[in-house]
């Protein structure tokens, strides 16, 4: 499971507001990159072209070798787990179970799939509980087993334990941990969170501005950064 993503040249505008101006990235297969920056920098609208839910207006995105991911069919290999779950109004066995019975799997194998993805998020009990029922952590750990149980090759995650509690946080960064082991899976995690970002990643890349200012490997990036505003940011002077 390699996929890697390249980002050359992206813009994007809403209105007359340009959020990405000549984004340039690269993030390897199998690597963890975190993507942080502060509030309205452009960090989802980044991750939702790499999605290919949202088109650049300007230059190339290519993730797995394939330009253009938002018309080549590629979405069943991408994997999002954005900041406010929406978990559908059914159990949270049903709600995990969703994406595999589209894709017409026998119901053992998606029994089997199923109940070890809500192992590894700590719900093996809460199989048939209404998932619209759970507490915050609760339900964000559902969706991140609903994306996990579908196996993709690039795992992207937004502010996704933003707003929980240290259990909760903890518990979903071990997920995504064991997930990384398990299938070798690229990962980008979009955090404003410092610490996680340095605890889940192994290279992290500061957006700011509309561009992407520095990558480094996370322990040149939070100790000695070469950019002075990537130096401001670890530093916690630039508000966000
Ligand atoms: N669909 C949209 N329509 C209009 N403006 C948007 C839209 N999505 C994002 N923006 C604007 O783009 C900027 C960057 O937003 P976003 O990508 O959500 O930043 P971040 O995730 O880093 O906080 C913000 O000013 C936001 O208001
Ligand atoms: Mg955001």
């Amino acid at each position: 499971m390699t996929v890697s993503v390249r980002l050359r040249g992206v813009q994007k505008s809403f209105g007359a507001k340009r959020v990405l101006d000549g984004v340039d990235l690269a993030v390897e297969p199998q690597e963890v990159f975190a993507l942080v920056g502060p509030s309205g920098a452009g960090k989802t609208t980044l991750l939702r072209i790499v999605a290919g839910l949202d088109g650049p207006d300007a230059g190339e995105v290519v993730v797995d070798g394939t330009a253009n991911p938002r018309s080549s069919g590629l979405g069943r290999e991408v994997g999002l787990v954005m900041q406010r779950p929406a978990v559908f109004r059914r159990t949270v066995f049903d709600n995990v179970a969703y994406g595999l019975h589209l894709q017409g799997l026998p119901e053992e194998e998606i029994d089997r799939r199923v109940s070890a993805a809500l192992d590894r998020v700590g719900l093996r009990d809460a199989r048939d509980a209404k998932a619209w029922t759970l507490s915050a952590g609760e339900a964000q750990r559902v969706c991140f087993a609903r994306a996990a149980v579908l196996r993709p090759k690039l795992l992207l995650l937004d502010e996704f334990t933003a707003n929980l509690d240290p259990a909760n946080v903890s518990l979903l960064e071990g997920a995504v941990t064991a997930y990384h082991r398990e299938t070798q899976a690229t990962i980008v995690i979009v955090t404003h969170n410092l610490f996680q970002a340095k605890r889940v990643a192994r290279r992290a890349g500061l957006l700011l501005g509309g561009k992407l200012v520095e990558t480094a490997d996370v322990e040149t990036f939070f100790t000695n950064p070469r950019n002075e505003r990537t130096r401001a940011f670890v530093r916690g002077e630039m508000p966000y």
